[in-house]
């Protein structure tokens, strides 16, 4: 079973990050957050430290009425 999903055909997700390559794919491992207690991945496609989010993510919401915001990471306690 498929799950299906809205698609708008209005034009690409991801407005201008990594266009050299084929597929955008980071990876994480938990070691990255190096004592930080919480990394966030932007999920919205429009950060400037993309995959990092750096807040773009509230200019994009409020000019197109989405509702996307980062993934967090957290550290275990
Ligand atoms: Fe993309 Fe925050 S900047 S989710």
């Amino acid at each position: 079973l498929v799950q299906q999903t809205a698609f708008s055909a209005s034009g690409p997700i991801n407005p201008d990050i990594k266009k050299d390559v084929d597929k955008v794919v980071d990876s994480v491992s938990l070691n990255d957050l190096d004592g930080k207690k919480q990394v966030s991945y932007c999920r919205c496609w429009r950060s400037a430290t993309f995959p990092l989010c750096n807040g773009a993510h509230v200019a994009h919401n409020k000019a197109s009425g989405d509702n996307v915001g980062p993934l967090l990471v957290k550290a275990s306690e």
